[in-house]
């Protein structure tokens, strides 16, 4: 949709990225720590002042300790985190329940180590999650769910009841869970965000991965982490070690020291509230119907009034003849679907938004 939205010149809101630039403080902080030399391999696992840093937030944020020098491990972005984790534990037939609509890399990655991939559908407009059809789902060779919240593309965060069927699936069984939690501090109306590490029942079978990509409005930098009880940490570097061996000196330096500012994190979610509520405001103005979003930077919104195509025809008609880019939600799926939704990534400049609305209201 990004190459379509540039031939055409439209506004995209189609792939998750901001459209304004990161703190030109953090960015001197870097480039201060080249100049200093810092420019050398990092150590395997990271960055020891990072480790110790994200190890303090998570502890301070939801009461659950990670050894910074055992279960901290610092990633080239949060898809590395997830790759490496899926690896250290898939095998031929292991079976990996997904919940779908789903970030584009987790089935892949399954399927590259022979794992088989069952998918639980969730649909439009709230898609919930019903715990009795996941039950069956569950079978003797189940290894892993993969969670993800705040939730990419729907936006919708994982609630106190999900935690505990996951808690009741999971018991006595040596299921893994993967929680995918890069949009962790973009969580709105002052809802909690629920890490699976604030879960003892559930951190001591869990990979958390995270991304500062999303923390920092920087998605290019490419760094992240995974936290992870000792026993899976020593298999996740089994892989990380011969995968990336270490990651950015210079930056995991600067993060450790522009991070000792909780404002960073704890604003974020007002930060991007308010682009959601402004967005959500003009498209008031136009006939798509909005979906709730809780998290993450997405307005999923369907478009039954105006159409009876399909959402990647759809999607591309909106390219093409209204000039704005949003990404049809089948492409989430991998079985076809006729949900009629669009995901809009709202992390743009107020201008981009207004753009995009500009044209919207024509339809
Ligand atoms: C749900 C989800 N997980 C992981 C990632 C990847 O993060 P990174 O860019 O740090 O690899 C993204 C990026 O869009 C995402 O939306």
């Amino acid at each position: 949709m990004t190459e379509l939205a540039r031939e055409y010149n439209a506004v995209n809101l189609s792939q998750g990225f901001p459209d304004f630039d990161c703190d030109p403080e953090l960015v001197k902080m870097i480039s201060a720590e080249m100049q200093k030399g810092n420019n050398q391999y990092a150590p395997m696992p990271g960055v020891w002042a990072l480790r110790q840093l994200i190890a303090d937030k998570i502890n301070e944020t939801h009461s659950s300790f990670y050894h910074p020098e055992t279960e901290i491990t610092i990633t080239a972005g949060g898809t590395q985190a997830i790759f490496t984790a899926i690896a250290a534990v898939i095998r031929p037939n292991d079976e990996v329940i997904i919940f779908e609509p789903a970030y584009d890399s987790y089935a892949p990655t399954v399927k590259a180590f022979g794992g088989l991939v069952k998918t639980y559908e969730m649909a439009p407009p709230d898609f919930n999650i019903e715990w009795d059809v996941i039950k069956k789902l569950v079978s003797a060779n189940t290894k892993m769910i993969i969670i993800n919240s705040p939730h990419n593309p729907t936006g919708r965060i994982l609630k106190e009841e999900d935690i505990k069927e996951l808690i009741t699936i999971t018991h006595n069984t040596d299921i893994l869970i993967l929680s995918d939690e890069v949009y962790e501090h973009i969580i709105f109306d002052g809802k909690p965000h629920r890490s699976l590490a604030a879960y003892p029942q559930l951190k001591e079978r869990t990979f958390v991965t995270a991304s500062f990509g999303k923390l920092f409005h920087a998605t290019g930098w490419k760094i992240g982490y995974c936290c992870a009880p000792e026993l899976l940490m020593k298999e996740f570097r089994k892989i990380h070690q011969y995968q990336i061996f270490s990651v950015n000196t210079p930056m995991q330096i600067a993060f450790a020291e522009y991070l000792k500012n909780k404002d960073v994190y704890l604003h974020l979610s007002t930060f991007f509230q308010e682009k959601r509520d402004y967005f959500r405001k003009l498209i008031q103005q136009t006939k798509f119907t909005l979906l709730d979003c809780e998290g993450s930077y997405f307005q999923n919104m369907t478009y039954e009034k105006l159409s009876h195509l399909d959402d990647a025809e759809f999607a591309i008609k909106l390219v093409k003849e209204n000039k704005v880019a949003a990404i049809p939600n089948s492409a989430f799926y991998s079985k076809p679907n006729n949900y009629k939704s669009l995901r809009f990534c709202f992390a743009k400049k107020q201008e981009t938004l207004e753009k995009a609305v500009e044209h919207l209201i024509k339809l």
